[in-house]
């Protein structure tokens, strides 16, 4: 059964349908909240479009070294929820590129932060044993050959706490929506972001998570399939790939059940077919990420989009060799011969240093067989590089038409 409050964003479907809007034009510049009797008819306006005050219920995931701010903006301006991808991303730069969205757009958007644990207490490189590390080093190396790099046997730099201070800025800029994955906030990190004003949005991968964000107050759950592309949203890292891998099938409509506060669907999803079926299972939009890969804003490399284009559903894997998290990525000599070489993996975000040059250096040779690709099984879904806005018109477009047709006798 189709849960009440969900049943609410049908009716209010089922008006939008009734007009049979197939298109969406709406590209202004109207300021948050902006729907009302006035509003277009063409869009699905779902519960998260009047409490984050979106014109269509889709959000642009944040993922670093692929969203900049004018994607962000780009997302925003065309009525989805552009998310800033804040992680790693030096405080005073996260600063300037909070700022520079607001000169491109007066519309709600989100900045992102991983609250893993061990991005706010990273474990300490001098517990890694010797041996583990040479293990490491020893795949890494035949990698760095490879690209021409000098052989490395160094132990990874000592890491600071990743969240305290890009936390910081996030609150005395006053962003409109926090948005958080791989974490659950604090009673103390909640209650600031209700001192400023702010909503906040979390992502998990699990109902048993899904209940911890709700009990910490949030106000989105993000419901995170095992399709999705990136890290699996869970604060500790899983035995196993196979944990916290749960399709979005599956667990949308479980969570959208079990708890009050509006869904959003992820993982794969990239065209309204997947919007509206998102919705029937109880969700009130989607998160899309490997979809905003390949867009035209996009600062991902060639290689990579390319790679995207070319790639089906079956051209992924989850793998912990890039970061010590697990995370889906598309496959590449990379992942397939660390995962041959059995060699052990460092601790979160250590593992993810001591490569630094190999992924810098495939970069900048355009190589994708060594270089972190983080991919979704929509890959198959991806043929074409359009621009970010015309992704959100289009995926509401489709949506709309898609349950106009299902309504059809
Ligand atoms: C390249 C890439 C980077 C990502 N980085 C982040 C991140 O920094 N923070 C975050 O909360 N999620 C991140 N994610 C996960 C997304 O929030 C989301 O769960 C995922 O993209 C949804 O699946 P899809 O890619 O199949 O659409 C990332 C995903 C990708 C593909």
């Amino acid at each position: 059964m189709v849960p009440d409050l969900n049943r609410r964003d049908i009716v209010k479907l089922g008006a939008v349908t009734a007009v049979s809007a197939v298109a969406c034009s709406s590209t202004g510049t109207t300021g948050a909240g902006s729907q009302g009797p006035s509003a277009p008819q063409n869009q699905l306006r779902t519960r998260i479009c009047d409490l984050l005050g979106l014109r269509h219920p889709i959000f642009q995931a944040p993922m670093a070294k692929v969203v900049s701010p004018a994607l962000v903006a780009a997302v925003s301006e065309a009525g989805g929820l552009g998310i800033l991808p804040g992680i790693g991303v030096p405080p005073p730069m996260l600063r300037e590129q909070i700022r520079e969205i607001r000169t491109r757009t007066q519309r709600p958007f989100a900045v992102n932060l991983l609250l893993h644990e061990q991005m706010q207490a990273p474990v300490d490189p001098a517990q890694v044993t010797q041996s583990t590390l040479d293990a490491v080093s020893g795949v890494l190396n035949r990698f760095r050959a490879e690209l021409g790099l000098p052989a490395k046997h160094d132990r990874p730099p000592k890491i600071p706490d990743l969240v305290g201070p890009s936390f910081a800025v996030i609150l005395e800029e006053r962003v409109p929506i926090f948005s958080i994955g791989l974490g659950h906030p604090t009673p103390e990190q909640m209650e600031r972001c209700r001192g400023a004003g702010m909503k906040v949005i979390a992502m998990a991968a699990t109902l048993a998570d899904a209940k911890v964000l709700e009990a910490a107050g949030v106000d989105v759950i993000v419901a995170q399939g095992g399709e999705a592309g990136g890290h699996r949203s869970t604060w500790v890292k899983r035995p196993s790939h196979e944990h916290a891998a749960v399709g979005a099938m599956v667990l949308v409509p479980q969570i959208a059940a079990a708890v009050k506060v509006p869904v959003v669907a992820a993982g794969g999803i990239g065209t309204g077919r997947q919007l509206a079926a998102a919705l029937a299972l109880g969700a009130s939009g989607v998160h899309m990420g490997t979809r905003f890969i390949a867009t035209q804003e996009s600062i991902a490399p060639d290689f990579y989009k390319r790679a995207l284009l070319d790639a089906d559903g079956d051209g992924t894997r989850l793998t912990d060799a890039f970061t010590g998290m697990y995370a889906r990525v598309l496959r590449n000599r990379f992942s397939e011969e660390y995962a041959a070489s059995s060699a052990p993996v460092l601790p979160p975000v250590l593992q993810q240093l001591l490569a630094t040059d190999i992924t810098a250096t495939s970069e900048k040779q355009g190589r994708g067989d060594f270089y972190p690709m983080y991919a979704g099984q929509g890959t198959g879904l991806l043929r074409e590089l359009p621009a970010a806005g015309d992704v959100v018109r289009s995926v509401v477009a489709e949506a709309i038409t898609t349950i106009a047709n299902l309504r059809a006798p």
